[in-house]
């Protein structure tokens, strides 16, 4: 389910301020489960030591010092043939302009060409150089050769100027890496859809009503289904979270909204996961402006939504999609009852059971304690772990009927 675990990836680091951020990245990876080589360039030595590799990484850092060494020509082939990615971040101009001409001249470059895996490269220079109709003809050649190409990203520059030429931020760096392993994985082809957040309604124009979906389950579903190899729609409503990196992100605020996007997923997906707080009721009227105060109770008349989950069982019926439908079960007491009553009336195939009452599941934290219910009457408990934990396994059963 990890799609770093075990992946061999030759890290090059050339010369640039954001050489540091490249320990981070290195660290990220190894912690990930993959091997990481890292190579700097010599220019990348004077902002950064190799030893911050090796001791992040576990293993040597190499340099140029290790070309020019008896074991030159058997670094650069085994780590160009034997490594499943190249990513080089920072990528200067200069380290550009010598993949795109060919050039040997240094142990990453000869690296760079001997290389038979992908190769990933995040440029960092200042924008002046990022802009040089040089390096753009350069990074043109680069992406026709099919090298991917991570940013650069718009910011503040090393030369204190604003501008585009930045580094990508190591954490989005990562979830490329990341996104470009998963892709292979069993759901690979597969469309899954996610719901995520919780819905508002309006009240009047400065107003609403909401719930406490923090969202953060759903995400963490979404992102299990894309290690998974699914080319995710993540259906959301707001939320303070970033989307996880690969996901189709389709924006939502009110049920009626999340209902509408569901239907025009529903058609062509293998699995449908509801995992958004929807709104039972919306006022009947949203006042076109602000209620003013008086010193008189206040009514507001609510109308109840359509209930997202039977609709898609009754178009289900028609196109037989989506193959699965999952549910969650947000419940103060009698959780299984409930979620047992929800499962059949919804028809849903596996339904998630959170008792949202303890401080450590359920709404705004990053761990949950589930049940799983399944149409054939079985049941699996779940101990307290991460959403994303949560997430891979309810991903495990998708993959175990498919
Ligand atoms: N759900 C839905 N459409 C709605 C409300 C809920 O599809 N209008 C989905 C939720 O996304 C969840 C499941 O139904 O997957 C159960 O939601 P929940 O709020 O627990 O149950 P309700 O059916 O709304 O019933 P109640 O609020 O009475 O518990």
């Amino acid at each position: 389910m990890n799609p770093l675990e075990g992946k061999r990836i030759a890290l090059g680091v050339t010369g640039s301020i954001a050489a540091y951020k490249a320990a981070e990245i290195a660290s990220k990876l190894t912690q990930a489960g993959s091997h990481v080589d890292v190579i700097l360039t010599e220019s990348a030595e004077r902002f950064i030591s190799p030893l911050t590799f090796s001791s992040v990484t576990g293993h040597k850092a190499y340099t140029d010092k290790d070309l020019w060494g008896g074991e030159g020509h058997v670094i650069h082939i085994g780590i160009g043939q034997n490594s499943d990615l190249l990513l080089i971040a920072p990528c200067s101009a200069t380290t550009i302009a010598r993949l795109a001409h060919g050039l040997g001249d240094n142990l990453l470059s000869v690296t760079a060409l001997a290389a038979k895996c992908p190769i990933m490269i995040a440029p960092a220079m200042d924008g002046g150089m990022y802009a040089h109709a040089a390096t753009q003809t350069n990074l043109r050649i680069l992406k026709e050769r099919g090298i991917d190409i991570l940013g650069p990203a718009s910011g503040h520059l090393a030369s204190g100027q604003l501008g585009v030429g930045r580094m990508m931020e190591p954490n989005e760096i990562f979830d490329h890496v990341n996104f470009h392993f998963s892709r292979g994985n069993a759901l690979a082809g597969k469309k899954v859809v996610v719901t995520a957040g919780g819905t508002q309604e309006s009240i009047d124009p400065v107003r609403r009503i909401t719930n406490r979906s923090s969202g953060k389950q759903g995400y963490a579903v979404a992102q299990a289904a894309l290690n998974a190899g699914a080319d995710v729609v993540l259906i959301t409503a707001p939320t303070a979270l970033q989307a996880p990196y690969g996901c189709q992100v389709v924006a939502v605020t009110t049920a009626q909204e999340m209902l509408e996007a569901v239907l025009q997923h529903q058609d062509s997906s293998h699995a449908l996961i509801m995992a958004a707080a929807v709104a039972d009721y919306r006022p009947t009227l949203s006042a076109e402006h602000k209620i003013k105060k008086h010193d008189n109770a206040l009514s507001l008349t609510l109308e109840p939504t359509q209930d997202i989950l039977l609709r898609v069982a009754e178009e289900k019926e028609k196109s037989g999609f989506p193959k699965y439908v999952i549910g969650f079960a947000a419940e103060t007491q009698d959780l299984l009852t409930n979620a047992k009553k929800k499962l059949s009336e919804k028809r849903l195939d596996m339904i998630v059971g959170n008792d949202v009452t303890g401080k450590d599941a359920g709404f705004g934290v990053d761990t949950n304690r589930v049940s799983l219910l399944f149409s054939d009457g079985s049941q699996q408990n779940l101990a307290l772990g991460s959403k994303l934990g949560v997430g891979e396994t309810i991903i495990e059963h998708i993959i175990s009927w498919s």
